[in-house]
């Protein structure tokens, strides 16, 4: 073989085990997948349709632009304007086939100098995109000890143990795992510290809409992005509930964009016109106001009802108030791997917390008993059944 062995991202291990203990595939009927990351793709109670086809002529048949079609840069770069009152243009973005590839460019031309800030409780596949990439990297404390909840001094002090050294924080917020969510204050502070010479950062915002007190994004608090090494990615993966279009973005200085370019002239050759054309229409303001509100409302009601309900099956919870995860600890020191085991009789699965411990440790690490429960993909209705099973699971 003239390749090099890598494994697949964290999650699929969990899927893949579930393969074999039930012959099913996640998500496939029947089953509970609560290892995974999608949100519903029906319509939300109070929420707009999500159209069931996509029109196009022959001339959207030619390769797209590069860095993503002019309709639909320019209708992020509004989107952000209108609801968090930037200043930037289309220039400001490049369109890629999904979030995660809009990081990995970023990391991938990230220069090698520059030092990588991460906490230690992160959305599974940074780790992967670390070590494939070689990247060295700092971790900002993030484990039961501060309740999952680092504060900007953490990184400050990071970044002074550093030196003069240049550091480029990846930060998701809300929070996959654990739903922690920087707002306010906090987030204007992080973009402060993200603004100083030598710094920089990646806010990822996959989960921008889904935060108890309404979206939230840095775009807010970034006086000029052109002037910094800031890199706001987003996504029509969840908030917009199309994960199948493979549709995410970049917003950076135009001098980055242009590197973004390039890269998908050499490597990616843009993304597929269809959802490209999809996806603008998702983003006219007022479907995209109605679909905030709906996102919120509906996922707020059932990180509450999940929360009473795995709280009561003796889960000790640490979630936030973002996201469509629980995060929490199992009782009597069931660990993560062993509950599964229990789950998949059910045709049942959580996230293990080890995968998302961005140092590995396994069960020797503080995320042994910790489990992320997905109520992204799950129906309101299934709510009893599900806590029924979860209870079973913790008591046998
Ligand atoms: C924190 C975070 N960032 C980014 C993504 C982007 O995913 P995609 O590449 O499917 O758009 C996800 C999806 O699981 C996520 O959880």
């Amino acid at each position: 073989m003239f390749l090099q062995k890598f494994p697949p991202m964290g999650v699929y291990e969990t899927l893949f085990k579930f393969q074999d203990a039930t012959g099913k595939y996640m998500g496939d009927p029947g089953t509970r997948p609560w290892a995974q990351g999608f949100p519903l793709t029906t319509q939300l109670p109070g929420g707009p349709e999500l159209p069931s086809r996509v029109d196009f002529e022959p001339a959207d048949l030619k390769y797209p632009a590069a860095s993503g079609t002019d309709p639909l840069r320019a209708a992020i770069a509004a989107y952000y304007n209108h609801f968090y009152g930037s200043n930037i243009t289309a220039d400001n973005v490049a369109v890629f086939a999904g979030g995660r590839p809009g990081i990995f460019a970023t990391l991938m031309f990230l220069r090698p100098d520059v030092r990588v800030l991460i906490e230690e409780t992160e959305y599974t596949p940074y780790y992967d995109k670390l070590k494939l990439l070689g990247r060295a990297h700092t971790l900002i404390p993030s484990n039961p000890e501060n309740q999952f909840r680092p504060g900007v001094a953490d990184y400050e002090a990071a970044a002074r143990a550093r030196g003069e050294d240049a550091v480029l924080a990846i930060k998701s917020n809300p929070c996959n795992p654990t739903g922690v969510t920087w707002t306010g204050d906090a987030l204007r502070a992080m973009v402060e510290f993200a603004s100083g010479a030598n710094r920089g950062a990646i806010f990822d915002e996959a989960y921008e809409f889904f935060h108890a007190a309404g979206p939230v994004s840095a775009m807010r608090y970034i006086k000029n992005i052109d002037e910094t090494n800031i890199f706001v990615i987003g996504a029509a993966t969840k908030g917009l509930q199309v994960p199948g279009m493979r549709t995410g973005w970049v917003v950076a200085a135009r001098e980055h964009i242009e590197i973004f370019r390039n890269f998908s002239s050499i490597a990616m050759g843009g993304v597929a016109r269809p959802s490209q054309i999809y996806v603008t229409k998702l983003l006219e303001t007022a479907r995209v106001t109605q679909a905030r509100k709906a996102v919120v409302e509906f996922y707020n009601r059932q990180r509450e009802a999940y929360r009473e309900g795995l709280e009561q099956c003796g889960i000790e919870l640490c979630t936030g108030d973002g996201g469509f995860y629980h995060w929490g600890r199992l009782p009597r020191g069931l660990t993560a791997d062993e509950f599964n085991e229990r789950l998949f009789r059910d045709q049942a699965a959580i996230l293990p917390g080890p995968l998302c411990d961005m140092r590995r440790r396994g069960d020797k690490g503080p995320h042994a008993n910790f489990i992320r429960f997905s109520f992204g993909p799950v129906k309101a209705e299934s709510l009893r059944e599900n806590l029924e099973i979860i209870r079973r699971a913790i008591g046998s």
